[in-house]
């Protein structure tokens, strides 16, 4: 019911379409550029089980949100298959009126274990990192947490499951570059589309250079000297990603240029961290606190006018505004905020 609150769009007359649900900021990786583990070592604060939103205080917003306009959620951490019972959460999402696409995003090595019970639980598709197709790569970005074969298991299980499985590949210069050509070769054929992620300045501790971006334009010269590509128009308004299918073929990729040609112009995304904070921006300096509100009893209607404020007072920009620097303000970390 979107009631007398309608559809807020905020101060670039963008509308409220997607939310990304942190559930929890622990991941089983220390990706250099996420988790470095010399910054989230043994000591590292990570929040405590009751910060942490519940299953039920989770669908209570979502259902708010849905009543926003907000049709697509997407699951993401840290690692979400970390949080115990996790497709109990899915199953719940599934039943909330107006909520169209659900999806997660995973590491996938735990994908092996939980496949069949999310599929079971009405998830639809899943995004896979991965970051290099040979093991020594892989090792070096992940912090030595896991092979490149327990990825594939887990990519195997979910499609075995019924999943349908994207790759996430963020695109290092320098560290990976040298598996892109390797890793679309690898998915070219398998139904799973891989999407080349420009490397971002997200967080404050991955020390985040531009000399260690590949821009979009170079990932697709690479792939297409050997695989030439042509272009595919977008699905839907706001797709992050641009698309791109070998000629002549259904064999599709991505490529995803945060950094290079931004997409802030038609972003639709709120994000809701493990604890309850609502951020506007991926790159925001500080969350709202949704979850006070909730714990202190407000009413579904406080709530829902308290976010729709939110949202129409929204001007964030950040990635076409970003100069030829990161600006040295003190960001959220994506393990926090859910990528
Ligand atoms: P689909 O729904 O499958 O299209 O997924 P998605 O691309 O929206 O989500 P995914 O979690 O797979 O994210 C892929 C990459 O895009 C990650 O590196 C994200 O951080 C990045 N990304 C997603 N949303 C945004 C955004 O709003 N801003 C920026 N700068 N990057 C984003
Ligand atoms: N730049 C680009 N993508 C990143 N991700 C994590 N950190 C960064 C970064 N600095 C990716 C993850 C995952 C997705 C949610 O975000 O690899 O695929
Ligand atoms: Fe974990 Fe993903 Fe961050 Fe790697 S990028 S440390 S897998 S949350
Ligand atoms: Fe949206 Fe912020 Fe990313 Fe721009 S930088 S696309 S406003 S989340």
């Amino acid at each position: 019911m979107p009631g007398q609150l309608g559809r807020p769009l905020d101060r670039y007359q963008r509308p409220l379409h997607d939310l990304r649900v942190s559930v929890t900021d622990r991941c089983n990786f220390r990706c250099t550029y996420c988790m470095p583990k010399e910054v989230f070592g043994p000591d590292y604060p990570f929040l405590a089980r009751e910060a942490l939103l519940t299953f039920e205080e989770i669908v209570r917003l979502v259902r708010l949100f849905a009543s926003l306009g907000v049709r697509k959620v997407r699951i993401t951490g840290g690692e979400p298959l970390l949080r115990r019972d996790l497709p109990d959460l899915i199953r719940m999402l599934n039943e909330v009126d107006g909520i169209e696409d659900i999806a997660l995003t995973t590491n996938g090595v735990l994908l092996p274990r939980y496949a069949a019970a999310l599929k079971q639980s009405g998830l639809q598709r899943i995004n896979v990192s991965l970051d290099a197709i040979h093991d020594e790569v892989f090792h070096r970005m992940n912090g030595g947490a896991a092979s490149v074969r327990q990825v594939l298991d887990g990519i195997r299980a979910a499609a075995d499951a019924g999943l349908g499985v994207k790759v996430n590949m963020v695109v290092q210069r320098g560290v990976n570059d040298s598996e892109i050509v390797p890793m679309a070769r690898h998915f070219r054929g398998t139904g799973h589309i891989v999407r080349f992620i420009e490397y971002m300045d997200v967080g404050n501790t991955n020390g985040w250079r531009w000399d260690q971006v590949v821009s979009k334009q170079e990932i697709l010269e690479r792939i297409n000297r050997e695989m030439p590509l042509e272009p595919l128009p977008s699905r839907y308004y706001g797709e992050v990603a641009d698309r791109y299918r070998y000629v002549g073929t259904d064999e599709e990729i991505g490529v995803i240029s945060s950094v290079t040609d931004a997409f802030c112009g038609t972003c639709t995304r709120a994000r809701l961290s493990a604890d309850g904070q609502l951020f506007t921006c991926l790159f925001a300096e500080k969350g709202h606190d949704l979850r006070s509100l909730l714990r202190g009893g407000a009413p579904d209607e406080e709530i829902r006018r308290w976010i729709a404020g939110i949202w129409q007072n929204r001007n964030d920009r950040y990635s076409e505004e970003r100069g030829q620097s990161t600006k040295q303000k003190k960001k959220v970390e994506m393990s926090y905020i859910g990528g």
